[in-house]
């Protein structure tokens, strides 16, 4: 068989490419295997930091062979069931994914951001006749209140496919045929126990008491059915050899576990048509049945890569980004992006992604917060009494990525506060309101003359880094630790250094303030830049702040993170809050309502406003 043939080949010599050394150029690359590319490394430099930033990953220049155009960055999210509007599980991934696009848009990189929506099948069908809508119908509301939620979240995408996009049915009946003359397709009886929510055929072991899927606890159906099956078992050993030779294929590594766990119980081919199921894709020469869903949406990532009014075709798809980069899920929905897509590739002779990253559930009350289940949390709701940047903020620094996370509104509260209110709002207004008071609001140095000999200044350069190997690595939460230790460390040099007695002090003293407060600023500056994946519209108000246009801000890249960007002359907007503090009012009997509220109060950290 032409695929284990070609998976034979050499691999050896080379250490696995992780997701953040992700080809900036195919230059860089050496493929060794038709199916993923492996690069030759030196040694890592030696950085300051302790954190191992795969990004220092290095090429031979001799393994270079030829140079050829850049190679975009490709990522995804999952294309969304529409059997329901999107909630804040939903929504967490999207977040995420988006953060990391705009981290790789300010390291250079042609980033594509694909999200969409899954609109065939089962679940949707029934949704719409619940609904009284037809499928399309039905499909066009849901999926365009996803495109409206993303909107409200700053998502800023750069293709939304829909799986009943005529495009992808092209793609898909292209990618069928080619398995199926790989002669990977074969029909067969089959009867087993069905989970509708997961559109997927369930193991007995796995399930609860009554056939109940654990999941979406809800019994399972028997169903029995003539289909068509993809022969997955032919591609266990390839799968097994893919993770040991590549294990950072499935990441976080525990994640890796489960995957080979499955792997190494025995592969079982699946059905990949239905022959009940009328609102799908028909199987090319058998239009009695239709692709299963999961064949058709995963090819979505492939077919978002078309442009509008170009002939489909799997190849021009193919040609435009693939393979992608990083595919971000849900850990639900591991074993179809780590078992079943893999396979299905190397059936059809493509190249794999570079890496699947699962990350946990948000959750309420210790239950996976889903449609299913009913115990959603409505992100349209905390987007208007909160604002995006802090539903950004909290989801993507509360919860470690790739691990599980409770949500509760106090802590939402109390951390949105704490960290963008007052440790970077209330910094960057009480050194402004010093500036406007004392110099005009026009900085009297250089922010590289006012930190000679500082030791703040080494400071930030490192925490700035370790921020940058932390989103390489999609740690988010603590790239999101590590920029707030700077604005942490900017309070703690206010206060110690007291620019507002300085400054009444006069003479000498008076400059050491002025030059304490452009160095605070420059601080301020580094964190706009750095904190914009995650808060960029609270990013951009800091930047123009600070003096700057909005354009100039869009048109930072990751280095402008170094220290010395403001200059001697350049003038502070008026000083105004730029992060409303969320306030919590009694309002009737025991009922709290919370609101974001523009509301000044006294504390110890506007205590130099107060004075100066
Ligand atoms: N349609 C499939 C994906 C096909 S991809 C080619 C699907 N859709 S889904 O709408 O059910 O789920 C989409 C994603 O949302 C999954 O990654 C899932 O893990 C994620 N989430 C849904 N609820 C979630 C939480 N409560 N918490 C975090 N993410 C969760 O599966």
């Amino acid at each position: 068989m032409a695929t284990r043939a070609l998976l034979s080949s050499p691999t050896s010599l080379y250490a696995v490419t992780p997701f953040s050394s992700i080809a900036s150029s195919r230059s860089q690359l050496i493929a060794a295997s038709p199916y993923f590319f492996l690069r030759r490394t030196s040694l890592p430099l030696i950085s300051s930091s302790p954190i191992r930033c795969f990004a220092h990953l290095r090429i031979d220049a001799e393994e270079v062979k030829e140079s050829v155009k850049e190679e975009p960055f490709v990522l995804t999210t999952p294309l969304y069931y529409v059997n329901a509007p999107p909630h804040m599980g939903s929504a967490y991934t999207t977040i995420a994914a988006d953060a990391i696009a705009r981290f790789q848009r300010l390291l250079g990189k042609k980033v594509i951001f694909i999200t969409g929506t899954d609109e065939h099948g089962e679940k949707i069908a029934a949704a719409a006749e619940a609904s009284g809508s037809s499928p399309r119908e039905h499909c066009d509301i849901i999926s365009n209140a996803y495109r409206l939620l993303w909107a409200d979240l700053g998502i800023a995408y750069d293709k939304f496919i829909r799986t009943t996009d005529s495009r992808h049915e092209a793609v898909v009946k292209e990618f069928y045929s080619r398995v199926l003359n790989n002669g990977d397709i074969y029909k067969a009886d089959y009867e087993g126990l069905y989970c509708v929510n997961c559109e997927e055929y369930k193991d007995e072991k796995e399930l609860l008491e009554n056939n109940c899927c654990p999941m979406h606890l809800k019994p399972c159906l028997l169903r029995k059915e003539d289909n068509y099956f993809f022969a997955l078992s032919k591609y266990q050993k390839n799968l097994e050899e893919l993770l040991t030779s590549n294990p950072d294929f499935v990441k976080p590594s525990f994640r890796l576990n489960e995957v080979q766990s499955w792997i190494k119980s025995g592969l079982r081919d699946f059905s990949i048509s239905r022959s009940s199921v009328e609102w799908g894709i028909p199987v090319p020469n058998d239009s009695k049945q239709t692709i299963y869903v999961w064949f058709d949406a995963l090819l979505g990532y492939i077919s978002a890569l078309l442009d509008d009014g170009e002939h489909p075709n799997l190849q021009q798809a193919i040609s435009f980004g693939w393979p992608a980069s990083l595919h971000l899920i849900g850990k639900d929905i591991l074993r179809f992006h780590a078992v079943y897509w893999p396979a299905m590739l190397m059936s059809a002779g493509l190249r794999l992604p570079n890496m699947v990253f699962g990350h946990g559930f948000l959750t309420k009350d210790g239950l996976k917060m889903g449609k299913s289940l009913g115990n959603t949390l409505e992100p349209k709701d905390l987007v208007l009494r909160f604002g995006a940047d802090a539903v950004r903020y909290f989801f993507l620094r509360e919860v470690e990525f790739g691990n599980d996370g409770d949500y509760s509104e106090d802590r939402f509260i109390n951390i949105v506060n704490a960290h963008l209110a007052n440790t970077i709002g209330n910094l960057l207004n009480r050194t402004l309101g010093l500036l406007k008071k004392n110099c005009q609001s026009t900085l009297a140095f250089d922010s590289i003359t006012a930190a000679e000999d500082n030791s703040f200044r080494d400071a930030v350069e490192k925490l700035v880094e370790r921020a940058r190997c932390h989103y390489e690595n999609l740690s988010l939460s603590s790239a999101c630790e590590s920029v707030l230790e700077i604005g942490n460390a900017g309070n703690l040099y206010m206060d110690e250094h007291a620019p507002w007695s300085r400054f009444k002090q006069g003479g000498v003293s008076a400059e050491m303030a002025a030059k304490d407060l452009v160095i605070i600023l420059e601080a301020m500056r580094i964190i706009a830049i750095a904190l914009s994946p995650i808060t960029p519209s609270l990013c951009s108000r800091i930047y123009m702040q600070l003096g700057f246009s909005e354009e100039q801000f869009k048109a930072l890249s990751w280095n402008d993170t170094k220290w010395g960007g403001l200059r001697e002359g350049q003038t502070m907007a008026d000083p105004l809050p730029i992060f409303a503090r969320i306030e919590s009012k009694q309002e009737g009997g025991d009922e709290v309502i919370h609101k974001a509220v523009k509301v000044k109060k006294k504390t110890s950290r506007n205590q130099g406003l107060v004075e100066a």
